[in-house]
């Protein structure tokens, strides 16, 4: 079964509870979801200083090399000033060294936010497609195919957009994520599910294919046989660019990663 986190910032707990929606639509849709969180990086007394409340205890925290773990993700974090929060940055910051191996390559990702008036709902999503390209992983946007009605209503507010899910918190946090938002989180969650799982499925090579025309299971030897040939040169393949550019800048001395 395929494995996805949801992996999330949130100060004032509006992420948090999409992530829990996000969750129920991955397992609706048959795969098992974990809900995460990025370690905090703000001082104790920032935090007081704009009341954040304690972080949930039932949410445990996840670093950058937890992430091998896990088929695909699903990224929660609200906005600040319409761009990632450094929390979310920092996660990635630390996430050099999945890049030099392509431990990411091709994983997918999707990405919900929540924002305060509804300013910057798009770009905070889009200002963290850099992290995807980078790492080379695949993004799965939320579209309007499933949620047309929910993305397309105007009768009330709400923060969602073809980019993600979203809610909108209120210029001091007192609105929670209503129906309308919460619906969207879980058919996002659905619909990642199922594109991700297919994108982790184990592909169709020509020798599956002959041998499912020939009436053979899809687990017989000499599929898992072909199966593994490709795995292990695609393994072999993908991290190569990066590992060997990470190798060359430790050999010219340079110490930083793009
Ligand atoms: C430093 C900072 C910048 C923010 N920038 C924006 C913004 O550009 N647009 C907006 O609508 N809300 C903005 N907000 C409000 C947050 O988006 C809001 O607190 C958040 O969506 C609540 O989600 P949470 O409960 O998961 O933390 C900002 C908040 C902070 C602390």
């Amino acid at each position: 079964m395929a494995k996805f986190a949801i992996i999330t910032y949130s100060t004032y707990g509006h992420v948090t509870t999409l992530a829990k929606e996000v969750a129920k639509g991955i397992q609706a849709a048959g795969a098992e979801a974990e809900v995460y969180r990025v370690p905090e990086t703000l001082p104790k007394d920032v935090l007081e200083l704009i009341h954040a409340p304690e972080k949930p205890d039932d949410i445990p925290e996840i670093n950058a090399e937890d992430l091998t773990k896990f088929d695909g993700f699903v990224f929660g974090f609200p906005t600040r000033f319409g761009a990632v929060p450094s929390q979310i940055t920092s996660l990635f910051d630390a996430a050099g060294s999945l890049w030099a191996t392509g431990a990411l390559y091709h994983k997918p990702a999707a990405f919900f936010t929540s924002t305060g008036s509804g300013g910057g709902k798009e770009t905070t999503i889009r200002s963290a497609l850099s992290f995807l390209s980078h790492q080379g992983m695949i993004y799965v946007p939320l579209g309007y195919a499933k949620t047309f009605p929910e993305i397309t209503n105007v009768e009330e507010i709400q923060g969602s957009s073809p980019w993600g899910a979203g809610t909108v918190a209120g210029s001091d946090g007192s609105r929670q994520p209503t129906p309308l938002e919460l619906k969207t989180a879980y058919i996002q969650g659905q619909e990642f599910a199922e594109v991700a799982t297919k994108l982790t499925a184990p592909a169709e090579t020509d020798a599956t294919k002959e041998s499912a025309a020939a009436g053979e299971t899809s687990t017989s030897a000499p599929a898992k046989e072909q199966k593994a040939t490709a795995t292990e040169s695609e393994d072999t393949k993908k991290p190569e660019t990066s590992a060997s550019a990470a190798k060359s800048s430790e050999k010219s001395g340079c110490c930083v990663i793009v």
